[in-house]
């Protein structure tokens, strides 16, 4: 075994302890192992079919390199902090490996390009994984909006809100149905980003390029990006790759936040709209009665540590001068916590929302609370002629008429309706139900019964593509 640094041809003094344990990265990039390894082996064949290498070199080098795969494989390879990051632990482990050969490996490769060509393989899996992830959670929001749809049940419908304060009746197909849009647009996010960061940088050297004559498309297509980088400096120099996964990370946890927060609201006792499962709930050691919607909570604060990691990220980045610098070395934490934070997240709201139980009567009641029908009424009116802000007077006091009365909409007598208006008598109360109301917004969009599973059949299509 050896501790000599691959760098240590100029040095005469061992390196600080202290700065040792300061400067390692080890303890997290070990995590890019196995893309260090594939760029590795993709350099060293192409090292090998431009003859710059020999094919002995080569073929002693990819046998070496497959060892060192099987030993990460079997959890068996030997981690030493002192050699401070995932590079040349690999190295080092070569050479112990295959002997001195080993050093050829590096011929015409800087840590600098390999580490941006290890990190941009390794987000590049990680906005894959996310996307699978969203598609999953996205086929649950269209089976959830389907399975509470009118037509196989009663149907949920349950107040829509704005400001928090009851707005409009809504079918819970409906709201499941928003969060599949944003959740659409997270993943084309995801899928974006994928785009723009499939160049691969291996081969710009340490910043400037290199004298050899290597074949950047050759290893480019090897390892499966659609092309090399055109810059050298920009290689090596960039993590704007990085920041956009840590981008689409924070806006689709923005939405689960979102989502965890409706959910802990509605699982309250006060609402009682839906009952989470007992499997994705915990209880309280003191109070006997709790069940605490934990996953929804954590969700939500587990936002907080996402956008943390962008910003974390953005300010490394600010403000370094070209080309690579030490300092990119802090791009991987943020971007594993994100990727782990959203992943689990996305599994667990996938396995939690089937098992959830929407109490279809109190949603239905408390979508009638709060005078919700009573833009059907001016409507109504509107309807028969009157324009809409006269409309809009007229329903307004006939609502306070019923605060001060204590009354519902449906509860005015002919008489006070012929008295607020002319054109208003029983028969528009017709409009004031909450399953008028519904099944009235039928515009492109609304919430309408027949909209909402033309909007359910479009999102199957779409996910069958
Ligand atoms: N561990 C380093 C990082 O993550 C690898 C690149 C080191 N390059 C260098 N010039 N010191 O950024």
């Amino acid at each position: 075994m050896t501790n000599k640094k691959p760098w240590g041809g100029r040095f005469e003094a061992p390196t600080d302890k202290l700065v040792e344990a300061f400067n390692a990265s080890v303890d997290f990039d070990k995590r890019l192992v196995l893309e260090d390894i594939a760029g590795s082996r993709a350099h060293v064949t192409m090292l090998g079919s431009t003859n710059i290498l020999e094919a002995s070199e080569t073929a002693a080098i990819l046998e070496g390199l497959a060892q060192v795969l099987g030993e990460v494989e079997l959890g068996v390879f030997p981690w030493r902090v002192e050699l401070e990051d995932v590079h040349m632990n690999v190295e080092t482990r070569l050479r112990e490996l295959i002997g001195p050969v080993a050093g050829k490996l590096h011929t015409a490769r800087s840590r600098n390009d390999q580490v941006a060509l290890d990190f941009r393989l390794w987000v590049k899996g990680a906005c894959q994984r996310m996307i699978a992830k969203l598609e999953r959670l996205r086929g649950v929001m269209v089976s959830e909006a389907e399975r509470h749809l009118p037509t196989n049940t009663a149907g949920v419908v349950m107040p829509g809100y704005t400001h928090l304060q009851v707005a409009q009746p809504i079918l819970l197909s409906h709201w499941f149905m928003a969060y599949f849009e944003m959740l659409s647009r997270d993943q084309s996010r995801f899928a974006d980003a994928l785009e723009r960061m499939d160049e691969s940088p291996l081969g710009a050297g340490a910043l400037a390029g290199t004298p050899w004559p290597i074949d950047r498309f050759q290893t480019a297509r090897a390892l499966g990006f659609a092309a090399p980088t055109r810059n050298s400096l920009d290689s090596v120099g960039s993590r704007d790759f990085a920041l956009e996964f840590l981008s689409a990370s924070s806006i689709c946890i923005a939405h689960l936040s979102r989502i965890s927060e409706e959910l802990v609201l509605y699982s309250s006792f006060e609402f009682g709209f839906v009952t989470l499962p007992d499997s994705h709930t915990t209880g309280s050691s003191i109070m006997p009665q709790k069940k605490n919607p934990d996953v929804s909570e954590l969700a939500r604060g587990k936002a907080g540590r996402v956008f943390g990691d962008l910003v974390a990220l953005l300010t490394v980045v600010k403000g370094t001068p070209l080309a690579y610098n030490k300092d990119f070395q802090e791009d991987k934490e943020p971007v594993f916590d994100a990727a782990d934070t959203l992943e689990v997240i996305l599994t667990l709201y996938a396995d939690m929302l089937p098992l959830c139980h929407w109490n279809a009567e109190t949603t239905k009641a408390a979508a009638a609370r709060g005078y919700s029908t009573a833009t059907d009424l001016a409507d109504y009116l509107a309807r028969q002629g009157v324009p809409f802000r006269e409309a809009h007077e007229v329903v307004g006091k006939l609502v306070g008429l019923c605060v001060s009365s204590k009354r519902q909409l449906w509860e005015l007598t002919n008489a006070e309706l012929e008295t607020a208006h002319e054109k208003l008598d029983a028969r528009a109360l017709e409009v004031v139900t909450v399953t008028a109301s519904v099944a009235a917004r039928t515009s492109y969009g609304g919430t309408a019964p027949e909209r909402v599973r033309e909007a359910i059949e479009a999102a199957r299509k779409q996910l069958e593509r």
